[in-house]
């Protein structure tokens, strides 16, 4: 799968991209992270990119035109164009689930923006998709990007070492993670549940599982509802909550 990032602060992406799971990741040529230096494609001879907004007010705004032609200097031969997404506090919620999506794509371009904004324009022209990463304002699209990146990567055949753990966990099942230990056994007073030094699987399995309830219950209730439950989840989520002093 290939990233290309279309950006003013192309040093940024490649601190982040280039270490850990996401440089191991390139390194085994499972996904392609290429940052495109917005600058590069203007062409005032001062490589100025961002200019005063029409009609006044504060802040510069992005132009159209060396975005453009950044952009199409990755589309330009290509025969089937990449979904192109802005990164913008006024797009979509990010979530797994668009994740997910994302990940069935074999090319994604990204925007990033900075200042008050881009020009109208060449949103119009180039972007398929708003996304937002929360609702609050980041200085720019780049981090905003590199969480995209980053969590539509993992769930790359590969990417993750062991094949299980993008499906295995958190959110992906719709609750939340049971809490895990590893040595030492006893740490600051504090001892590893005797359940998981027990060996016995299936019950390990039973107690895992309802820890993940139990913690969804406390501290993502909203996620409870949207999670999928079995009858035997909710037999237990019911004893979780008479436990918890939760129970209606
Ligand atoms: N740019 C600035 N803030 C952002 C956010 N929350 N999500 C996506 N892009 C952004």
């Amino acid at each position: 799968m290939r990233f290309d990032i279309l950006t003013l602060f192309p040093e940024l992406i490649m601190a982040v991209s280039g270490s850990s799971i996401l440089g191991r990741a390139q390194q085994k040529g499972l996904i392609e992270i290429n940052a495109v230096n917005i600058r590069d494609f203007s062409r005032d001879k001062h490589k100025k990119a961002d200019d005063y907004p029409y009609g006044g007010g504060s802040g510069m705004v992005m132009m159209a035109e060396p975005i453009y032609e950044a952009y199409m200097s990755i589309v330009g031969d290509l025969e089937t164009k990449p979904l192109t997404i802005y990164l913008t506090p006024q797009g979509k919620l990010f979530s797994q689930e668009t994740a997910k999506r994302l990940a069935s794509h074999k090319h994604l371009v990204l925007l990033c923006g900075h200042y008050e904004g881009v020009d109208e324009r060449v949103i119009e022209e180039i972007v398929d998709e708003e996304i937002s990463i929360g609702d609050y304002v980041l200085t720019g699209g780049e981090l905003p990007a590199l969480v995209l990146v980053d969590c539509v990567s993992r769930l790359i055949p590969g990417v993750l070492g062991n094949e299980g753990s993008s499906a295995d966990e958190s959110l992906v099942a719709g609750l939340l993670e049971y809490p895990q230990y590893t040595r030492p056994y006893v740490f600051l007073g504090r001892r590893v549940p005797d359940i998981l030094l027990s060996g016995h699987h299936a019950n390990i399995q039973v107690w895992r599982r309802r820890q993940a309830l139990k913690r969804t219950l406390l501290k993502r209730p909203d996620l409870l509802e949207r999670a999928g439950l079995s009858q035997e989840d909710l037999k237990m989520l019911e004893e979780v909550k008479r436990e918890e002093g939760l129970s209606d």
